[in-house]
């Protein structure tokens, strides 16, 4: 699995979809720059996102605030108070770590103990495996579970009462060592604000402190009576919008899956007080539907409902992906009950009410959100496509499979040699789809190189201009996943992608 998240990192690097940030300094950590192709995708991904909630809901609109907002935003949303990670350090390496992640690795590993029991004995039983009565009566399976079970109960309960001493006390029980190290010495837990603080204005007095948004959320709830009013929304109705969010994190790895500067796709759906958990259903079904139409696997998709609610959710879930390091969360639907915009009301003394015409009566309506992180998304979509295949012929290639849709390079038109004007009618072709596609153009090497270069790029189709172009107006085209060609018209080009890629 480690090699699988190595390769995917070493080939978002090598095919121009993502560097790291200020490389010839030695990076930043957790901040990373999309190149060339990876702009492309997180572009695709944004949009596919956006028509699918602002284009095709009737009744949602999408707004783009300011990453700056008053300071008291942030005291009313509870991020100043309660946007706290427990750290703790160890005293020999000097280095940092989430205390709650140091608990959750550990759980993780019980998991991968867990999972090499169901392998083991799906081996041996074959056909007549049944997993799932295999997890609920293997002895030693059940005995990982309930320790895993009793180690995230505690840390929970601790971490609820912020009893941080526990925590610490749970680290040491279950003799955790520093992952670099391997020394057991840690310091107390303590709480860290995740926000970055930053000053508004030029002199020392008169500066105000100011932080980068943490979450695109709050733009949309200080925005609600401006956007109800203008836009004439009645409820229900959603706000949507996406971009930049900034968070300290600590536990700073997995690649584009935990940043500290990353893009936010938000959506708030404003309903009337007491109907919120049938919206809360709806959209935790509507957002595994779009997901689904992306053909990434439903086997790799799962909903988490949590048990632990945030201080301002009546109910949560995520929708968790198989990354190449497991199950993790990659969006989260919220009902956060009237309680952003209650706060927003106590502290800005404005009032933030709708008037149900049908109802006849004022409310502060409540709130539904989904909130994915685009750049977790594009994680999720490019491990996801990178394959190594064994071929026929006992080659292998690798090929990113890319849904066409996101793919940044629609098609690549390739001279089969660079005389005899070939290339003249290959760029003649790019002239004509680029108004409605990326295309893109490749002469050096042989045509099969060139195959692979496109495969390894995600480009869903190659289009191979030969000398019986010249003699009927007609190319070959070759599918990146079937790899399967065939003769087409230069005409019917055109039609033949926007057939594959269009939503
Ligand atoms: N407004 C609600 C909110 O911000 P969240 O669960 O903190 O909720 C929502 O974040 C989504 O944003 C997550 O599911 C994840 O996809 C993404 N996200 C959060 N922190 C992130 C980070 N440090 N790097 C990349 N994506 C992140």
């Amino acid at each position: 699995q480690e090699d699988i998240f190595k390769k995917v990192v070493s080939h978002a690097k090598e095919y121009g979809y993502v560097f790291q940030s200020s490389e010839i300094y030695d990076g930043l950590s957790a901040v990373y720059d999309y190149a060339q192709n990876g702009a492309e995708l997180k572009k695709n991904i944004r949009e596919y996102w956006w028509k699918a909630m602002v284009q095709l809901n009737d009744n949602i609109v999408g707004i783009d605030a300011a990453i700056f907002m008053h300071p008291t935003t942030w005291k009313a949303s509870g991020h100043i108070d309660a946007f706290n990670d427990p750290l703790i350090d160890n005293k020999d390496s000097k280095k940092r770590y989430r205390a709650d992640v140091l608990v959750e690795d550990y759980v993780a590993k019980i998991e991968a103990k867990i999972e090499k029991e169901v392998i083991k004995a799906a081996k041996r039983f074959g056909d007549k495996f049944d997993k799932e009565q295999f997890l609920a009566t293997n002895p030693r399976v059940l005995g990982y579970q309930e320790d895993a079970n009793t180690i995230l109960k505690r840390l929970g309960k601790s971490l609820e009462n912020e009893d941080l001493a526990d925590v610490k006390k749970l680290i040491e029980q279950l003799g955790i060592a520093c992952p670099l190290s391997g020394s057991k010495n840690w310091t107390d837990v303590k709480q860290f604000n995740l926000m970055f603080g930053t000053k508004l204005g030029a002199s020392a007095d008169s500066a105000m402190d100011l932080y980068l948004r943490p979450e695109t959320a709050q733009g949309i709830f200080v925005n609600f009576l401006n956007v109800q009013k203008t836009g004439r929304m009645k409820i229900p109705f959603g706000i949507a919008q996406t971009g930049k969010a900034f968070r300290n994190e600590i536990v700073a790895r997995q690649f584009i899956f935990r940043m500290r500067e990353f893009e936010q796709m938000e959506m708030q759906f404003f309903v009337q007080p007491g109907t919120q958990k049938e919206w809360y259903e709806k959209w935790k079904e509507n957002r595994m539907k779009w997901h689904l139409s992306l053909g990434l696997g439903e086997e790799n998709y799962r909903f988490h409902d949590h048990e632990k609610l945030a201080h301002y959710a009546d109910a949560a879930s995520d929708i968790e992906f198989r990354f190449p390091f497991g199950f993790k969360e990659l969006e989260g639907i919220h009902s956060r009950t009237d309680f952003d915009l209650g706060a927003h009301e106590n502290h800005s003394g404005k009032k933030l009410q709708y008037f149900d015409h049908e109802q006849k009566e004022n409310y502060v309506p409540y709130v539904v959100e989904t909130s994915i992180g685009l750049d977790r998304m594009f994680l999720a979509v490019f491990s996801n496509a990178l394959k190594e295949e064994e071929l026929e012929n006992g080659t292998t290639r690798t090929v990113l499979k890319l849904p066409a849709v996101l793919a940044p390079t629609k098609a690549a038109v390739l001279p089969l040699v660079k005389k005899d004007g070939l290339p003249k009618v290959a760029k003649d072709i790019i002239d004509d789809l680029k108004w409605d596609f990326n295309v893109s153009y490749d002469e050096k090497d042989a045509v099969g190189r060139r195959y692979r270069r496109q495969d390894a790029n995600g480009t869903p189709f190659c289009i191979t201009v030969d000398h019986q172009t010249l003699e009927d107006k007609t190319v070959t085209i070759r599918h990146r996943d079937t790899m399967e060609q065939s003769r087409v018209a230069i005409s019917a080009i055109k039609e033949i992608i926007h057939q594959e890629v269009d939503m």
